[in-house]
């Protein structure tokens, strides 16, 4: 991440909303689809592949792994595949500011005869890395925790992996993933029961490559190439525009009667659209056109959304999973609406690249708004009056600067939000779309 501390001037907006023709690639899909093609035979082609901080840093250990990879002029992606060679890398694998990258790296690397260390900035090294040592430990693989409370580098020690049936205590599809990746290199089946579905990105990826992962409810199961891995024939993948980055600007618009959005191309995945459902229960207007046949690999289409005053609704259990990213913005979207908006299930939200529980909960604060802090959530009081000019800080988090990005915009003064580059995590283009449908951003 760039050290250079820049801040953004937001100006409340009169009025946002018109059309976002392209969203960048989805960053889930991104990561998996570099990994994938960097083990398979050959060469593969990525359209729309996410060119952003995180997505970029999986390429490049890629790369360290042997693997070779180039854009063409028009932004198309070549990934030369290893065929599952993957050589011992000289220096430790930096993932930047990915727990996607360095989760399910950590998983395909357990499954190799090489040694490898894993690392990243200072916000993925407090991040919680047992929950991936336990079960790859299992399977047969070497991992150490080389930071302090169980956190990054990791060293991990692959190969001799076998099947496990393993229970996932948090509802985590970075831990699904990881497992399901060692297990491409193992002897035997693997099961795995969550506690409740979560994004299924890696297990759509891998039948489209033609592995038997079998899923049904909250069980998967794959049985394991052995030692040797899979013989992955290498395909050209378009990326479809990612949810995550799209819902900046729906919420944008969600709480102006009146006005509206339409965002094009956008990924559809069911475990990732629960913000859609919120919104709908708030009172703004959802219309949806799937273009993608059954046959897809990701349902992707059109969101029309239309702006509504905005009233309190209560988000937990198994919806929590499937807007886990967008937490930060039902926030604000329950700082804009009539009543106490309560969010709770959502613990996972305190170790995300920020504790998002406690960053949102002191902005929200800072621009006036009432909000009551719970151990696994927060309650919100609106609608919030926003009228204290101030700044906020991201916190390094490139979903909290984002969130209140959206926030500002619905103020009715300048705010500052402190120290955007985080942005460049995940949605290198977010201020350009933002100016696209009429903010003023300084
Ligand atoms: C992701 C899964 C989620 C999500 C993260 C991306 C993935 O994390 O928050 O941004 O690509 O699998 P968890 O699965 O740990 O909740």
């Amino acid at each position: 991440m760039s050290q250079t501390i820049q801040n953004a001037m937001v100006y409340p907006a009169a009025q946002i909303g018109g059309v976002l023709p392209h969203v960048q690639g989805d960053k889930s899909i991104s990561h998996r689809v570099a990994m994938l093609a960097a083990i398979s035979c050959g060469s593969s082609t990525v359209r729309n592949f996410l060119q952003s901080e995180d997505c970029l840093n999986t390429l490049k250990a890629m790369e360290a792994l042997g693997a070779r990879t180039f854009f063409s002029e028009d932004g198309e992606l070549t990934i030369q595949g290893t065929g599952g060679k993957f050589i011992e890398p000289v220096s430790p694998l930096n993932l930047g500011n990915s727990g996607t990258g360095i989760r399910l790296l950590t998983g395909l690397l357990a499954g190799l005869p090489i040694t490898t260390e894993l690392t990243g900035d200072e916000s993925l090294c407090s991040r919680p890395m047992g929950r991936i040592k336990e079960p790859l430990e299992k399977m047969g693989a070497k991992l150490e925790l080389l930071g302090p409370n169980g956190c990054a580098p990791i060293r991990v020690r692959g190969g001799g992996l076998k099947g496990i049936e393993y229970s996932i205590p948090v509802a985590s599809a970075q831990v699904k993933s990881c497992i399901l990746l060692a297990t491409l290199f193992a002897e035997g089946k693997t099961t795995l029961i969550e506690t409740m579905p979560t994004r299924d990105h890696t297990e759509r990826l891998l039948q489209t490559l033609g592995v038997p992962v079998v899923a049904k409810g909250l069980h998967v199961q794959m049985e394991g190439f052995g030692a040797e891995g899979p013989k992955l024939k290498p395909r050209s993948w378009y990326i479809s525009g990612d949810f995550s980055s799209a819902a900046y600007a729906i919420v944008a618009v969600a709480g102006r009667p009146g006005m509206s959005v339409t965002v094009r191309n956008v990924g559809l995945n069911p475990k990732r659209t629960a913000l859609l459902d919120v919104l709908e229960r708030m009172g703004a207007g959802i219309d949806v056109t799937v273009r993608s046949g059954e046959s897809e690999i990701e349902p992707f289409g059109d969101i029309r959304v239309s702006g509504a005053e905005l009233k309190a609704t209560e988000v937990g259990g198994d919806e929590i999973p499937r807007l886990i990213d967008e937490l930060p913005l039902v926030a604000v979207a329950g700082a804009l609406a009539h009543g106490k908006t309560v969010i709770r299930d959502a613990k996972e939200l305190r170790v995300k690249e920020s504790d998002r529980i406690a960053t949102m909960a002191t902005n929200l604060r800072a621009l006036g708004v009432q909000v009551t802090e719970l151990e696994d959530g927060m309650e919100i009081q609106g609608p919030a009056s926003l009228e204290t000019a101030s700044a906020v800080r991201s916190y390094g988090d490139h979903r909290i600067a984002m969130a209140m990005t959206v926030l500002a915009l619905y103020g009715k003064t300048p705010v500052c939000i402190n120290n955007i580059a985080c942005i460049d995590t995940s949605y290198p283009a977010f201020w350009d779309d933002l100016k696209l449908l009429g903010a003023r951003v300084e």
